[in-house]
């Protein structure tokens, strides 16, 4: 019997990293939400960061213009985010943490320490009809403030276990994917949406994919990396089949 398919929010922003790169308008990360939607994205995901370092604000318009798939804007827990996304209103936003010297988000939002100041953003969010999901560590206590917090989503680091994995620490990696699984199926035990993602490949979103709790993947650096090589099409196309064969849909 398979599960039921995951859903798969590509995430453009690298798109806008090479585009900033020049300074100028190519390439369009627009254009790379168009061509995820005709590839087969459930989502598109864009991140604008506080330094802007990769989607821009005038990108927002840009985006939604350009394809009707919903979005997923990640997000700092600021008030200058939180105004930007009350007048967008995605239809989902993913409160990330954030610091500027990152390289990417590090870690999850530990929703534990910062309860009470991530509570109002949920709270304004929700009330604004934009789905909140809180990207958190894979792990119970966190899930059960995410509960608290009343958010209706979380989305689970997987970045951690991808470095194992890569590292060849296979122990360590069956470790972290336990504590995925185990924190996808406290989730869902408590009535939330299970997302997951951050540093997935081919060779690593079978295994969180097929965590049958888990509804939807965010896929962003892996995917524009092979889209160098193969296309941009080609690369969601091939992200959607590989999470498709973990859910039991192999002929898709
Ligand atoms: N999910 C969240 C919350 C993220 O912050 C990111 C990175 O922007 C991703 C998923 C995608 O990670 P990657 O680009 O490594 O696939």
């Amino acid at each position: 019997m398979p599960l039921e398919r995951a859903r798969l929010g590509v995430n453009i922003d690298h798109v806008a990293t090479i585009r900033n790169a020049r300074g100028g308008g190519h390439p369009d990360p627009a254009r790379a939400a168009a061509m995820a939607q005709a590839a087969g994205a459930d989502g598109i995901t864009i991140h604008l960061r506080e330094d802007r370092r990769h989607i821009r604000d005038a990108d927002l318009a840009a985006v939604r213009a350009a394809a009707t798939l919903p979005i997923n804007l990640e997000m700092a827990t600021t008030e200058e985010m939180l105004d930007i996304a009350l007048a967008y209103r995605p239809a989902a936003a993913c409160l990330v943490p954030e610091r500027r010297e990152e390289r990417t988000t590090e870690g999850g939002l530990d929703v534990a320490r910062l309860h009470n100041h991530v509570a109002p953003f949920v709270t304004r969010l929700k009330e604004a009809g934009v789905r909140v999901s809180l990207f958190i560590e894979p792990n119970r206590v966190q899930v059960a403030v995410a509960e608290a917090l009343g958010a209706p989503v979380v989305e689970l680091h997987t970045g951690r276990y991808v470095e194992l994995c890569f590292a060849g620490d296979r122990v360590a990696a069956d470790e972290e994917l336990a504590r995925l699984r185990d924190a996808a199926a406290e989730g869902a035990k408590r009535g939330i949406e299970i997302h997951a993602g951050h540093g997935l490949t081919y060779d690593t979103v079978g295994a969180v994919a097929g965590i049958p709790e888990v509804r939807e993947l965010n896929i962003g650096h892996f995917i524009m990396g092979e889209a160098l090589f193969v296309g941009l099409e080609a690369a969601v196309r091939r992200m959607r089949r590989e999470i498709d064969i973990a859910r039991g849909f192999s002929a898709a």
